[in-house]
This record gives C-alpha cells, sequence and structure tokens, in this order.
C-alpha cells in the first residue's frame, strides 16, 4: 500500500489571514455575512457527517442513490484515469465511483479540511491499496495547481456544494475548472433541485437541531482562531426559503441585543435584537440553469440523471 501523500497548497498561516479579513469585512458590513467554509474545522466536519444521515436531510442519500445506478455508465463515459474530487470530505459517496473506475490511478481530492482529508485517504488507501492518493489541502475557490497524473480526468464536485456559492462565484468557480481539465476531460457535477418549501426549510433546520449545532459552529471557529467571545446560546439557527432566487439561507439571529469582541482584529462588534448573519446560501437548480452555466464555463451537458423520487441531480459534462 503505498503512504497518503498530502499537499498543503497555502502556507501555514494563510487560513487565519483568509479567516481574519472574511470576518473584518463580513461582521463589519450591512447585512452581516460569513462565507461557508469556516463551518469546516474537525468538528464542524464531523458535525455536517451526523447531518449527512438525518432523516431531514436527503441530499446525500438521493445523490448516493444515483451513483449506486450510475457509476457503471459514468466510468464507461469517461475511462478516468484521474479523479479529482473537489469539497471531498468524507469521500463515502466517491467509494461508489472509485470502485466502478477500474482503470482509475490516482485520487486527488481536494478539501479545506485536513481531518476529514487524512481520515478518508487513509480509508480509501485499505480498501484500495493499489490507488495513489494525492490529497490537496486548498481552497477550491482561489487557484491551485492539480499533481500531473495520467489521463483522461475525471473532475467530481458532489454533495450539491456548487450550491453554496453565489451566482457569480459560481462562473468563476466553472471557469477555473474548465482551466485545471484538457479537452475531452469530464466533470461530474452534484446539484440539489428546486422543490416544495416546507421539504428545503426541513432540511436546513432539522428536528434534532444538528444544523443549528452545525451553523453555530462557525461561532466556535472565531472564537478560538481569533479570541472572539461569541456565546454560540445568544443566536438563533434560521433557515429562510428565497422564492424568488431559489436558495436556501442559513442565518444566526442575535435573540438580544449584544457586542461582540474580537481581539485578534482589535473589533467591536454590535448587534441589534433579531440581526442576522448570512452564513450560508444553499441554491437549488432547474436543469436549464445548470445547462446553461455550464456552457457558459465551456462544457457540454451530456447526462442528466435524478434520483427517483427527482429531489437531487448529477450531471456529466465534457469540457469543449
Ligand atoms: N462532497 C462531500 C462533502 C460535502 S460538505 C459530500 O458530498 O458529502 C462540503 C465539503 O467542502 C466539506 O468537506 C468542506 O470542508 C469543503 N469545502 C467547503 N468550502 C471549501 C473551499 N472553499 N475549498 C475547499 N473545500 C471546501
Ligand atoms: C455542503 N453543502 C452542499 C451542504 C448544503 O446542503 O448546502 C451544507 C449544509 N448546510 C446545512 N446543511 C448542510
Amino acid at each position: 500500500m503505498s503512504p497518503l501523500a498530502v499537499t498543503r497548497t497555502l502556507p501555514a498561516d494563510a487560513t487565519t489571514a483568509a479567516l481574519r479579513a472574511d470576518v473584518a469585512h463580513g461582521l463589519t458590513r450591512t447585512p452581516k455575512q460569513l462565507p461557508p467554509k469556516w463551518f469546516y474545522d474537525a468538528r464542524g466536519s464531523d458535525l455536517f457527517e451526523a447531518i449527512t444521515a438525518l432523516p431531514d436531510y436527503y441530499p446525500t442519500r438521493a445523490e448516493r442513490e444515483i451513483l449506486i445506478s450510475r457509476s457503471a455508465d459514468i466510468a464507461a463515459a469517461t475511462g478516468a484515469r484521474t479523479l479529482v474530487e473537489l469539497g471531498s470530505g468524507s469521500s463515502d459517496k466517491t467509494r461508489h465511483l472509485i470502485k466502478a473506475l477500474t482503470g482509475l490511478h490516482t485520487y486527488v481530492p481536494v478539501d479545506v479540511s485536513e481531518s476529514a482529508l487524512a481520515a478518508a485517504g487513509e480509508a480509501l488507501l485499505a480498501a484500495h491499496p493499489e490507488l495513489t492518493v494525492h490529497a490537496l489541502v486548498a481552497d477550491f475557490q482561489q487557484g491551485f495547481a492539480l499533481p500531473g497524473t495520467p489521463g483522461p480526468r475525471l473532475l467530481a464536485f458532489l454533495g450539491g456544494t456548487i450550491g453554496n456559492l453565489l451566482p457569480d462565484e459560481r462562473a468563476a468557480f466553472l471557469r477555473s475548472v474548465r482551466d485545471l481539465l484538457a479537452p475531452g476531460d469530464a466533470l461530474l457535477l452534484g446539484t440539489d433541485l428546486v422543490k416544495d418549501e416546507a421539504t428545503l426549510v426541513a432540511a436546513y433546520d432539522d428536528a434534532q437541531g444538528v444544523t443549528a449545532e452545525f451553523d453555530k459552529n462557525v461561532l466556535n471557529v472565531i472564537n478560538r482562531e481569533l479570541g472572539a467571545d461569541f456565546d454560540p446560546d445568544d443566536f438563533r439557527h434560521v433557515a429562510v426559503w428565497d422564492t424568488e432566487r431559489e436558495w436556501i439561507e442559513m442565518r444566526l439571529r442575535a435573540r438580544r441585543e449584544l457586542t461582540v469582541k474580537v481581539p485578534a482584529l482589535d473589533l467591536v462588534v454590535p448587534f441589534a435584537a433579531g440581526e442576522e448573519i448570512r452564513t450560508e446560501i444553499s441554491a437549488k437548480f432547474r436543469e436549464e440553469g445548470v445547462r446553461g452555466e455550464l456552457g457558459a464555463a465551456g462544457f457540454e451537458l451530456r447526462e442528466w440523471w435524478t434520483d427517483e423520487a427527482g429531489r437531487f441531480a448529477l450531471s456529466l459534462s465534457v469540457r469543449t
């Protein structure tokens, strides 16, 4: 079994510098906002895994159903020798794909969560000792280079994580993904679909309160990294469906008027009672919208598969 190779694409202090910039900007603007990538320290990654098992949170089960039924088609269509996965997390669903890709030489999981990458990489190597696993600790919204590995390449972006980017961020992201690939390489994209409001709100404000814990974890990260004094109990987790923009917004709403100190930034942040921080958007999609966004970025959509209940889609596109 070859050892797990891990490359950090960022200098050790880059994460803190980026967090400082995002907090300084996001908590001094109106309305307040924070980027969702800061949920995922080791505890946040564990909380996300717990979310995927909740009865209310359907996307993971729906996408797994599609992967189980379509992985052989994906393998036949792509003949991939390198599989790159962005925001790979636990890589749990990816196992179905890896098993089907019989000519696969290298798997390159890319994630900001070093703990998730290490656990996933070790587990995959134990199951596939012949596979080369080259994990990249990187922010997929910043430029990064892929290791020189054999083509053809298949780049997977699963879970519906593309929906956590704003529309202009999505366009820039998809163009950067295109630039990582050669003509004829493939993109496998998971997108959650527009559906009724009750199902969506329940998925993002589950009955067990795990999503509320996940949402509030960003406050723990800021406390630990920047010495802030957020009390997570001062905030209520809310999930709101925006009918026009067709996205869920997760927000943390101050239960009372309060101030928070962020010593590392020499910042005092006032909150009015009821004031909110937007912590995540989770956009939901329709086939024509996905086809259009992919086309604008230089991909041609070839396959569109949904689960039986039509909740989630997996699309396979070719880089033109
Ligand atoms: N793909 C997995 C995990 C989805 S959770 C699944 O489908 O279940 C989202 C993952 O993306 C987390 O592991 C998180 O750490 C990672 N992530 C979020 N923002 C990121 C960014 N900007 N760059 C790299 N990874 C990111
Ligand atoms: C990672 N991403 C696709 C999840 C989502 O559904 O938008 C993150 C999440 N937020 C709350 N629950 C899960």
